[in-house]
C-alpha cells in the first residue's frame, strides 16, 4: 500500500521509538535514549512528516502506526547490515573517528560497501514518500552519502543534512580511506548544518584539500550549485522539561528518591548512554580518589550513575561496561556500607518523568565526556532546574560548554582538576549557584528546540511555509 507523499520528510537511522520486550513478554515500543531521538521527537509531533528509519532489529519492516501525527516508514536491515553498517562502518569507524579516535578506529573494505548499501536503501525510502519539491531532513553520520544519492533520484527536491556529532580536524578526517566519496555524499545537500562554528571550518578545508572545490565555512562551489554550511547548536524542548519537573507528582517523586538515598546532604547524578565518549571512568576515578582522600564522605554524598546500555554487541562497548561495573563494584566494595552503597548505579531506561525527577534530586549534574557533538543531558538538567539551584559540571569538550558558559567548567582528562571542579561544585555558595543556573536557564527559553529548527529550517526552506507550521505546533 502505497502512502500519501509528505511535504517534510525526516531520514534518520533510528526511529523515535524501539522495539523491546515487556515484563510479559509481549513486544512493546518506547522511545529510544539518545540524543538525536530526544531533540526531533518533541519538535515533529502533531506536525504532517513522515520519519523514515531503521526499529532496531533484523528482518522485515514492521509497519508501524502513527506517533503523535508523524508517520514512521521502517528501513529493513538484515543482520549483515547491521553487522557490518551500524556496528562496523557507522560505530566503530566513524563514531570512534569523529570523537577525537579516543578508541581506535576501524577500517575494512567490507564495512564501506555495506554503508553504501543501506545508504543507497534509504535514499530511496525517503525518494518514494517525499512530495515534489518536498523538503527532506538527512541526520547523523550513519547516512552520509544519502544526500547525494537522493538528489540523484530526485532533483526536484530540497535536501538538508544535519551531524549531531562532531565533524573532526582535518588530520584526523584524512585517515579515512574513503574521505572523498564522504564528503561528496554530505556535498548533495542544499544546506550542511554542524553543531559547532569549527566543524563547518573543518569541513571547508577539507572540501579543499580533498575535493578541491571553491570553498568558505558558509558557502561552497559544487558543479551549478551552492551549499550553504553552517553551526547550528542542537537543543530541547525546554518548556516541555521545565513543565515536568514542576509537576506536582514529579516533586513528590523526587522527594521520595532522596528519601530512598538516605537523604543524604548532597546528590551528585550522571546520565549517559553507556559509551566511551562520555568520560564514566574518569569520573569514578575522581569520585573514588574523592573518597580515599576523604575529600567526600558515603553518608554526606552520594553518586547516582544511570548507565544505558547501548550498542552492545560492539567490541568496544562491551569492554567499557565490563570496566565500568567492575569499577562500581570495586568502590562500593571499598567504600560503601551496608545500606549505604557509594554509588547507586543504575543501567535501566527510564521515562520522561523519572529522568525529570532524577535531575531535581540531584544538587550537582556531572556531564564530562571527553568528546561530545552537543550533550542534551547537561540541556535537560538546567531546563528541569526550575528553582534555579543546582550545579552544572560540565565537561569543555561538549557542545553544550559553549553555550552554558556559567557551569562549573571542566577537563575531564585532566583527573586533579576534575576532582577540584567537583568539589567546587559541591561547595559553592547557593549564591554562585543560583546566579550561574538562572544565567543558563536564560539562555536555553530563547534557545530552544524550536528556535533550533526554525533557523536550520528557514536557512533550507526559501519559502518559510514550513517553518511557520512548525512554529505553531506543540
Ligand atoms: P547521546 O546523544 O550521545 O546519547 P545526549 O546527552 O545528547 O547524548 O542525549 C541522550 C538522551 O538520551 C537524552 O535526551 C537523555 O534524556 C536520554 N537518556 C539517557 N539515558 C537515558 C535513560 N536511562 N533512559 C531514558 N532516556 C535516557
Ligand atoms: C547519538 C547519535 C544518534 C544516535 C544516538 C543513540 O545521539 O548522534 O544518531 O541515535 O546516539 O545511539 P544508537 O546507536 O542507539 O542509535
Amino acid at each position: 500500500m502505497r502512502q500519501n507523499p509528505s511535504s517534510l520528510v525526516v531520514v534518520a537511522n533510528r526511529l523515535p521509538i524501539d522495539d523491546s520486550v515487556a515484563p510479559d513478554g509481549a513486544c512493546e515500543w518506547r522511545r529510544s535514549p539518545g540524543g538525536l531521538v530526544s531533540a526531533l521527537h518533541p519538535l515533529l509531533r502533531h506536525t504532517p512528516a513522515t520519519w523514515v528509519g531503521w526499529a532496531g532489529g533484523t528482518g522485515p519492516a514492521p509497519r508501524l502506526p502513527a506517533i503523535d501525527g508523524v508517520r514512521m516508514h521502517c528501513v529493513a536491515l538484515t543482520a549483515e547490515d547491521l553487522r557490518d553498517h551500524y556496528e562496523g562502518f557507522a560505530n566503530a569507524t566513524l563514531w570512534p573517528l569523529y570523537h577525537d579516535a579516543v578508541e581506535q578506529p576501524e577500517y575494512h573494505r567490507r564495512w564501506w560497501e555495506a554503508y553504501q548499501r543501506v545508504n543507497q536503501r534509504f535514499a530511496e525510502a525517503a525518494a518514494a514518500v517525499a512530495e515534489p519539491g518536498g523538503l527532506v531532513w538527512v541526520q547523523d553520520y550513519h547516512l552520509q552519502l544519502v544526500p547525494r544519492l537522493l538528489r540523484a533520484l530526485r532533483p526536484d527536491l530540497r535536501i538538508g543534512f544535519f551531524l549531531h556529532v562532531p565533524f573532526p580536524p582535518p588530520e584526523l578526517f584524512m585517515q579515512l580511506p574513503r574521505r572523498a566519496e564522504l564528503l561528496r555524499g554530505m556535498l548533495g545537500a542544499d544546506l550542511i548544518g554542524f553543531q559547532r562554528a569549527q566543524a563547518a571550518h573543518n569541513f571547508a578545508q577539507l572540501v579543499v584539500k580533498v575535493l578541491d572545490l571553491p570553498a568558505t565555512d558558509r558557502r561552497i562551489g559544487v558543479d551549478d550549485r551552492v551549499v550553504r554550511v553552517g553551526a547550528y547548536p542542537v537543543s530541547i524542548d525546554t518548556a516541555e522539561m521545565a513543565a515536568l519537573a514542576g509537576r506536582p507528582d514529579v516533586t513528590a517523586r523526587a522527594r521520595r528518591l532522596r528519601h530512598d538515598l538516605g537523604d543524604p546532604q548532597q546528590v551528585i547524578l550522571s546520565v549517559d548512554r553507556m559509551d566511551y565518549t562520555k568520560g564514566i571512568e574518569q569520573r569514578l576515578k575522581a569520585y573514588s580518589e574523592l573518597l580515599a582522600g576523604g575529600d567526600v564522605k558515603v553518608r554526606d554524598t552520594v553518586l547516582v550513575q544511570v548507565a544505558v546500555p547501548s550498542r552492545e554487541r560492539v567490541g568496544q562497548y562491551q569492554i567499557l561496561r565490563d570496566r565500568v561495573e567492575r569499577e562500581v563494584g570495586r568502590i562500593n566494595g571499598e567504600f560503601g556500607r551496608v545500606g549505604e552503597p557509594a554509588i547507586h548505579y543504575l543501567t535501566q531506561p527510564f521515562d520522561r518523568a523519572e529522568l525529570a525527577a532524577l535531575y531535581r534530586v540531584a544538587d550537582v549534574m556531572a556531564v564530562t565526556p571527553l568528546r561530545d557533538g552537543m550533550n542534551l543531558v547537561a540541556k535537560e538538567y538546567v531546563a528541569a532546574r526550575v528553582d534555579d539551584t543546582g550545579a552544572l559540571l560540565l565537561s569543555e569538550f561538549a557542545g553544550a560548554a559553549a553555550e552554558l558558559e556559567q557551569a562549573y567548567l571542566v577537563n575531564p582528562h585532566d583527573l586533579e582538576g576534575l576532582k577540584q571542579m567537583l568539589l567546587t561544585a559541591l561547595r559553592a555558595s547557593p549564591d554562585d549557584v543560583g546566579d550561574r543556573m538562572r544565567a543558563m536557564r536564560a539562555h536555553l527559553h530563547r534557545h530552544d528546540i524550536r528556535a533550533w529548527a526554525r533557523s536550520y529550517l528557514s536557512a533550507l526552506d526559501q519559502t518559510g511555509s514550513l517553518v511557520t507550521r512548525l512554529g505553531s505546533t506543540g
